[in-house]
């Protein structure tokens, strides 16, 4: 058993604000984890922070046309609050801008530096002549070469998973300009993660406990054999390299954020008035280091950074890095730009923060992808909340109010059933802590979920309201077990439901800072006295849920291209209607444009029987010239119309396509031919 534990959650970018996404793959877990440590007494840290670095910032601030620095400061600020506000409890929330960071990952770079390690190379890079820049990660986007994904980025695909270098892509272009890319040369400095490979695999092989996805994924990298992998990009946003040399140019964005868990450990240290004591916590064999994180960061928390880690020699390795798969929306991939999202911030305007923490802990996406869904929600808010763990403990406060005074009855010549279900807290402990220490939340919030569920059977199975009269002994038994076992679920729930679990312990008098070695069957003692009972959890009507639902919907629909609809179709006609219409082929043999007309252009039209002049509303799309030489389709019957002064015999046709742009339908029959 360590000594110490040191937990981090991945830093979020700091280029948006924090979904629900986010919460399923790092932020509750790590939470959930750190809670039920600290409830254990353990020497436990919780660090985490922004990311401000690399392009996703950079485009982001783009994108809004404003600086780097207002989308951090915007986001890292508006990060922190939420997640505090959702009850994520860091012990540090830091930032990669910020100078300790600078100064520890420059001397990260400079240590490994000094041990020869780094290779520099030249490299083919992407180039955006008209942006004058080098265009590395997501700057570059294109079709996959793995999936076919037409959108992905230069660093991944977001469908498929595939990490990919900008040069992977097919038909690659910038995301600055939308130009075709130029190749470049330009200096990088290189990590030989080869060298490591069979130091890794033998590593990542003795770890104990690692989840099967995690396992897998490393894996399929040790298969793939690891090659070099640059750790500095030609970007003026980022830690400065700290070489002459290396003027222009900055470290790569996963070099330097995953040593800010260092950074923050050391911020998190001063602020603790012992500057020194980040260093227990990274440099101290006994300190059990675990990295929460989502399943797209595994290579580099399991691969890159142990490297950087072994290689520079005066930190700790990782002792579990449990990812999680990602989390779906109603059955669908969850996508920031395409609206289909569920908002934090949002989230918290119309509910409480307990409920969602419950309803995604026992969907968290664990072993592989899960749904969050708003019926889901409902139901589990519904029928386990309020129907199982609210009802429980409701039947037996307002019972103790009622008939007992509000005071907890003794325990006097209990039953077996009385004795067995007292027992069930400790059996439900023993599973509920297994669960926890090896990073099965869902299985630790069913079990706690289930102590209960025993409950409300207990209860309904002795029938206080009938032993009542008829045994009052046997009924204070009853109450007297229910409280205790109230009272142990109002710590055991503690890690999921901080909020409703603290106004729990305030209504039964267990004091804030019992630990869960102290539950057991007698938190509370006989005439002990009981407040008020309140409802812990108030049923979500169908309502409120299919307006969420109708949220989501809208955003999607809004954040959708500009599309122009296409017209509805035409009431149905006789053939013998259609049969009237003379389609014919024809040659344009001339164009010009029609004096102060914006649309007409007059085109001469050779229909080898005859010469027609017809007035072609085409101006805004095609320029005279362009139109000469073309097979066309003419309506050849259609009565004469003059227009501007000139008479048109004819129509010619034309495809009207999304966006309005006239096409022409083309043939390549001999002019004068039908068209059937
Ligand atoms: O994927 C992300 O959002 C990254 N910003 C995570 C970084 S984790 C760590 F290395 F800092
Ligand atoms: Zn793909």
């Amino acid at each position: 058993m360590s000594k110490r534990i040191l937990v981090t959650s991945a830093l979020p970018y700091a280029n948006g604000p924090i979904h629900l996404g986010h919460l399923a793959g790092a932020y509750l877990p790590a939470d959930l984890y750190t809670r039920f440590q600290r409830l254990n007494e353990k020497d436990i840290v919780h660090i985490s922070g922004s990311d401000e670095h690399g392009v996703p910032i950079t485009i982001a601030a783009e994108k809004e046309g404003v600086s780097p620095n207002e989308i951090v400061e915007r986001y890292h600020t508006g990060n922190k609050a939420v997640f505090e506000k959702f009850g994520i409890d860091f012990d540090y929330y830091g930032r990669t801008s910020s100078e300790t960071h600078r100064q520890t990952s420059q001397d990260f770079f400079l240590n490994l530096h000094e041990q020869d390690i780094f290779s520099k190379k030249k490299q083919e890079q992407f180039y955006d002549k008209d942006a004058d820049m080098f265009l590395p990660d997501r700057y570059v986007k294109g079709t996959c070469p793995v999936c076919g994904h037409p959108e992905a980025f230069g660093d991944q695909c977001e469908k498929c998973g595939t990490s990919l270098s900008p040069t992977d892509l097919i038909d690659p272009v910038s995301s600055i300009t939308g130009n075709k890319p130029v190749v470049k040369e330009t200096d990088h400095w290189f990590i030989p993660l080869g060298k490591f490979q069979a130091w890794l695999g033998e590593w990542i092989g003795s770890r104990e406990n690692w989840k099967p996805n995690v396992l897998g994924q490393c894996k399929s990298w040790l298969d793939a054999g690891l090659g070099d992998r640059a750790v500095t990009r030609d970007l003026n946003w980022g830690v400065p390299v700290p070489l002459a040399e290396g003027e222009g140019k900055v470290l790569y964005v996963w070099f330097d954020a995953p040593i800010g868990y260092i950074s923050a450990t050391k911020e998190w240290a001063a602020e603790q008035g012992n500057p020194d004591l980040w260093k227990t916590y990274w440099q101290d064999e006994e300190t059990s280091l675990i990295h929460f994180i989502g399943k797209d960061n595994i290579v580099f928390h399991c691969i890159m950074f142990p490297a950087m880690l072994k290689q520079h020699g005066d930190f700790v390795l990782p002792e579990n890095v449990p990812a999680n798969e990602f989390l779906n929306l109603e059955g669908r991939k969850l996508s920031t730009s395409k609206g289909w999202a569920v908002w934090l911030n949002e989230y918290l305007e119309d509910f409480d923060a307990d409920l969602l923490r419950y309803v995604l802990g026992t969907t968290l996406p664990e072993a592989k992808d899960s749904d969050f869904s708003w019926r889901d929600f409902q139901s589990r808010v519904n029928s386990e909340l309020a129907d199982i763990l609210g009802n429980f403990v409701f039947r037996t406060t307002s019972f103790t109010q009622r008939f007992f005074n509000g005071t907890v009855p003794p325990l006097s010549n209990p039953s077996e059933l009385d004795k067995e279900t007292l027992k069930e807290i400790e059996r439900q402990k023993v599973k509920i802590e297994q669960a926890y220490t090896s990073f099965k939340f869902r299985e630790a919030i069913a079990e706690s979920m289930n102590l209960a569920r025993i409950g409300n059977r207990y209860f309904t199975e002795t029938e206080p309201w009938k032993t009542r009269k008829e045994n009052p002994e046997a009924c204070g038994n009853t109450l007297y077990v229910c409280l205790q076992i109230s009272a142990a679920l109002s710590v055991m729930f503690s890690p999921v439901l901080p909020g409703k679990m603290s106004q729990l312990r305030t209504q039964l008098g267990v004091p804030d800072n019992t630990s869960w070695a102290q539950i057991n069957d007698h938190l509370l003692a006989s005439g002990q006295l009981i407040k008020e009972d309140t409802i812990l959890f108030e049923k979500i009507e169908d309502e409120v849920v299919e307006a969420q639902v109708e949220k989501l919907k809208k955003r999607a629909a809004e954040s959708e291209p500009d599309q122009k609809k296409f017209p509805p179709l035409k009431k149905e006609m006789d053939f013998n209607n259609f049969a009237s219409l003379d389609l014919r082929a024809g040659k344009i043999t001339g164009a010009k444009k029609v004096k102060k007309s914006k649309k007409l252009i007059q085109i001469s039209v050779d229909l080898g029987f005859e010469k027609r002049t017809i007035l072609s509303g085409i101006a805004e799309y095609y320029k005279p010239e362009e139109v000469i030489g073309k097979l066309v389709c003419v309506v050849a019957n259609l009565a004469p119309k003059k227009m501007m002064g000139i008479e048109s015999n004819g129509m010619i046709l034309m495809g009207e396509d999304s966006k309005g742009k006239l096409h022409f339908v083309e043939t390549d029959a001999e002019p004068g031919s039908p068209v059937t």
